[in-house]
């Protein structure tokens, strides 16, 4: 099963299994990890699991991948940066097995 790896703000790292299918929003509200809210569920209406992808994993998980998920983009709480994506948009898959992300200060 991918591994995929939230460091919190203050470093904190915390590696979680998630299904292949699933998303990394779900992905780490199901294992009770801090720092993504996904407030819509899902629904691409909330921006509450705005996350940074790791440098190293950039390339691999590319930029958003709809016009509704940049539009929301916009309005994420906290510095919008080249590797900011939602993170309930971010569909796990094998190829992304030892995903890393980071998670900013506060979504709100
Ligand atoms: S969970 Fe609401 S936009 Fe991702």
């Amino acid at each position: 099963m991918p591994k995929v790896t939230y460091v919190a703000h203050d470093g904190t790292e915390t590696q979680v299994d998630v299904p292949a299918g699933e998303n990394v929003m779900r992905g780490a509200l199901y294992n009770g990890v801090d720092g993504i809210v996904g407030e819509c569920g899902g629904g691409l209406s909330c921006a509450t699991c705005h996350c940074y992808v790791d440098d190293a994993w950039t390339d691999r998980v590319g930029g958003p991948s709809s016009a509704a998920e940049s539009e929301l983009l916009e309005s994420v709480a906290t510095e919008l940066r080249a590797t900011s994506r939602l993170s309930c948009q971010i569909d796990v898959t094998e190829a992304l097995d030892g995903l890393v992300v980071h998670t900013p200060e506060t979504q709100y």
